[in-house]
């Protein structure tokens, strides 16, 4: 059996890989427009940081997983197509703003139908809007070959990609399950997660409910946290502890203690455009009121990236303008590099736009994404990239740590509270510091929803 997977990014790298690891005697294609990309892949230097990654691509590189540029190729001589392109939030014309743009997939379906000398199994497994597989189907089948289009969204988290894929809650998959062809293309597809993921774990599904369950996952996961966020705010006007009441919140087994870590705000790919996405379905079937419920969390996360710069700027005597400021962290979430709308992006436009100085540390993140996520150029005077913490933070007035990466919860903060300005501030966007500690040391602390210390 021959796999190919269009779309060589955050999804489809790491999935084939583990297919692949997983599959030995499956060849596994994975391509891409993006020619950087493909070199990058099967260079030392992968385009996606994930714990592990590393060694699971070079067990598995050249023997039965293969990157390649030569999409039409890969896609003729294979059995199962997995299409795994970006679906980001449309820019232009009708519903721009929050319908998906479906260019790539589009784009992907007329390649897979050029290309083809006989039906195969096409399966989504990017994130797609309701009854995108029959746009999907009647392209495919326009090449008068006989396709089964499967919906298998993915699940991983970044950050833990490796470990979700080995280990995934299921493996959801949906197809034409009225008919006995649809069952057996659902089938063909099981039995390779079969592998390795326990049967049990594998739903089958229609393709409507398997499409719209990946939306409606996404958008409960977002919502939990904007639910605690907004709780945060309340924390801070009375006094309590937003990581106290979600321990005894979260400890009601019915609620559940995961995903309730209050913060600047989501970020990520996925949620902000599937949100997005779902909203617009919801307009789209007339369903205002179904539209609301859902914007309501999108505001909600606005809100409080908003609210974290407001502040800064608020506690920092209202005037940060020419402070020189330590950005701990710009990566989305930690153990990624990935930045797409990580709330840094919006946090750091509000420091910049009241005239701060930022001094960036990262340990993943490019000094060219950082400058390209905020529209500058190479060269710009207010922006600083340092090779260390303890540079970002020296003669810095404060450090707003943005990343939860491990590493900034072990530094030395008595040294670096010598090097800094007075009074020296640390403003915690991920509650992940000990705040007590800190106030000892002579840091004015501010975390998120706390009975504040400073
Ligand atoms: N990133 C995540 O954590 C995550 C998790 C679950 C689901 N998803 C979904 O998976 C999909 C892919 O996400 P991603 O983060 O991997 O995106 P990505 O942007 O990292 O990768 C997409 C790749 O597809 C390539 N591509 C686009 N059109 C192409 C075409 N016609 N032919 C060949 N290659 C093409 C692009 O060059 C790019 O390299 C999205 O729908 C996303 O919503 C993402």
């Amino acid at each position: 059996m021959r796999i190919c997977c269009i779309g060589a990014g955050y999804v489809g790298g790491p999935t084939m890989t583990v297919i692949a690891r997983k599959c030995p005697d499956i060849r596994v294609d994975v391509v891409d427009v993006n020619r950087e990309r493909i070199a990058a892949w099967n260079s030392d230097s992968l385009p996606v940081f994930e714990p592990g990654l590393d060694e699971l691509v070079k067990e598995v590189r050249g023997k039965n997983l293969f990157f390649t540029a030569d999409v039409e190729y890969s896609v003729e001589k294979a059995d199962i197509v997995f299409i795994s392109v970006n679906t980001p939030t449309k820019t232009y014309g009708y519903g721009a703003g929050s319908a998906s743009d479906l260019s790539f997939v589009e784009s992907c379906a007329r390649s897979i139908a050029r290309a083809s000398k006989d039906g195969k199994i096409v399966v989504e497994k990017s994130t797609m809007p309701v009854r995108t597989a029959e746009v999907i189907k009647t392209i495919l089948e326009s090449s008068g070959y006989k396709f089964h289009v499967l919906s298998n969204p993915e699940f991983l988290a970044e950050g833990t990609a490796v470990r979700d894929l080995e280990n995934p809650d299921r493996v959801l998959i949906g197809g034409d399950d009225a008919t006995e062809e649809g069952r057996a293309a659902i089938e063909t597809l099981a039995s390779i997660y079969a592998r390795w993921v326990p049967r049990e774990k594998i739903i089958k599904t229609n393709l409507w409910s398997s499409e719209l369950s990946k939306l409606t996952a996404n958008a409960f996961l977002a919502q939990r946290i904007s639910s605690i966020n907004a709780i945060s705010a309340l924390c801070e006007a009375t006094g309590a502890d937003v990581d106290q009441v979600a321990a005894a919140v979260g400890s009601d087994s019915r609620i559940g203690s995961k995903f309730l870590k209050s913060s600047v705000g989501y970020g990520g790919s996925c949620f902000q455009k599937d949100l997005l996405n779902l909203i617009y379905l919801c307009e789209h079937f007339n369903l205002p009121k179904v539209a609301d419920y859902w914007r309501a969390v999108v505001d909600m996360n606005a809100f409080q990236k908003r609210r974290f710069s407001a502040d800064i700027v608020e506690r920092m005597f209202k005037n940060i303008s020419g402070k020189r400021i330590a950005i701990f962290g710009f990566a989305f979430k930690e153990n990624t590099n990935d930045t797409r709308e990580s709330p840094a992006i919006d946090i750091c436009r509000d420091l910049l736009s009241e005239c701060a100085r930022l001094a960036f540390y990262d340990p993943k993140v490019s000094d060219g994404q950082i400058l390209s996520d905020l529209g500058l150029s190479e060269g710009d005077g207010r922006v600083e990239f340092c090779k260390s913490p303890y540079e970002a933070a020296e003669n810095s007035h404060a450090i707003v740590l943005l990343t939860h990466w491990d590493e900034f919860r072990k530094l030395d903060y008595e040294k670096i509270r010598k090097t800094m300005q007075t009074p020296a501030w640390i403003f915690d966007g991920r509650n992940c510091l000990d705040h007590r500690l800190l106030a000892e040391i002579g840091f004015l602390v501010r975390g998120i929803g706390k009975g504040n210390l400073a």
